[in-house]
């Protein structure tokens, strides 16, 4: 177990490089094609935002009505061993920032820095690395929400643009789904089960997230879709009640929010019965379980890619000759010597 959780941290540190190799002339980017990432699918406001932060367990993601995700979020999370929490972005990587409102307002200013203040989009990825003893390594990505209309201020094309964007991530096999539906709402009509059903047809890389339990109208109920009856997935369906919009605006904190869902699932008449087997938490333990079942099969296949990598860069050193001072091919050289790096140690995974 303590192994696994090493292994995906070097997962997280080999994405790391990818980006390095992708500004290289785009050798890096076939090794994305097989490390695993989780991303969240749903429409607009069903909670992608909120079922991510609660995943994390951190309070840093920009949420609310309305179109608020406007650019892909990409975010690492690194368990350290102990130390303060802090949070790094790719697009400012000497800045350290330990206080998580103002990561908030980073990622809404960064995201305005491309898409200007408006509710235009951009496929364009924020980079967001978060350090701290109290998460499991993972690779989580958030996604502006599938929409039906373009509204004011949007382009024509908006709902196919985002709908595009979205299956560019969840289409790769590497990708694990949370197929986020709200459960005020019809499953059928879900765009997040659409969606994944289309890109992950066999559905074992789909988990069903069911939010917003809390909202449903009195005298009805979410058994039938939580026990796998009403649709099946392969994976189980996980229930979860996040921060309404009012607890947001009380501040109500990640600890209370947390305890506050436990106790809703122990309490409920509908639910008490699956308690053990929903909530966030409940959620980020299937996932960090899933990942490493998911790894441990891909060691093979990322030893030989590294590998292609490693012959690649020495044929592009021997052709642009070897580096002797800090030009393209000492960076060259230096991704080299990490991917030397990373088959020795992913070598001592293979038992
Ligand atoms: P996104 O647009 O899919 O990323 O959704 P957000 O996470 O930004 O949430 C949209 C709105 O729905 C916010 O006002 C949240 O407070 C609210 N919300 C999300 N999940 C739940 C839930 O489980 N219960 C309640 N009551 N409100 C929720
Ligand atoms: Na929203
Ligand atoms: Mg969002």
């Amino acid at each position: 177990m303590a192994t696994m959780t090493s292994l995906i941290g070097l997962i997280n540190k080999i994405q790391r490089a990818c980006t390095l190799l992708g500004d290289h002339g785009g050798q890096g980017m076939s090794l994305w094609e097989i490390l695993p990432s989780v991303a969240v699918v749903g429409g607009q406001s069903s909670g992608k935002s909120s079922v991510l932060e609660s995943v994390v367990g951190r309070d840093f993601l920009p949420r609310g009505s309305g179109i608020v995700t406007r650019r892909p979020l990409v975010l690492q999370l690194h368990k350290t061993e102990s130390g303060t929490e802090y949070a790094e972005f790719l697009h400012s990587p000497k800045k350290r920032f330990t206080d998580f409102v103002a990561v908030r307002k980073e990622i809404a200013d960064e995201t305005d820095r491309i898409t200007g203040k408006t509710k235009q989009i951009s496929n364009i990825p924020i980079h967001l690395s978060i350090y701290s003893p109290n998460v499991v390594n993972l690779t989580l990505i958030d996604l502006p929400g599938l929409t039906k209309v373009a509204v004011e201020g949007q382009s024509e094309t908006i709902v196919e643009d985002i709908e595009n964007m979205v299956r560019t991530y969840v289409e790769k096999p590497n990708c694990i789904i949370l197929a986020i539906s709200p459960a005020n709402q019809d499953i059928a009509t879900s765009d997040a089960i659409k969606l994944a059903r289309d890109v992950d047809p066999s559905g074992e890389r789909t988990f069903g997230v069911l939010t917003k339990l809390d909202l449903m109208d009195k005298g009805t109920n979410a058994v039938d879709v939580l026990e796998g009856r009403a649709y099946r997935l392969q994976q189980p369906w996980v229930g979860i009640v996040n921060r309404s919009q009012a607890d947001i605006n009380k501040n109500v904190d990640m600890i209370l929010a947390r305890r506050k869902e436990r106790e809703y699932f122990e309490t409920s008449p509908d639910y008490g019965h699956l308690a053990s087997r929903m909530g966030s938490e409940y959620l980020a333990k299937l996932l960090s379980e899933h990942l490493e079942l998911v790894i441990r099969q891909r060691i093979p296949s990322i030893i030989a890619l590294i590998n292609k990598t490693i012959d690649e860069l020495n044929a592009e050193l021997d052709r642009i000759g070897r580096p002797i001072a800090t030009d393209g091919g000492a960076q060259l050289y230096m991704i080299l010597e990490l991917c030397r790096a990373f088959d020795r140690v992913f070598k001592e995974h293979l038992d």
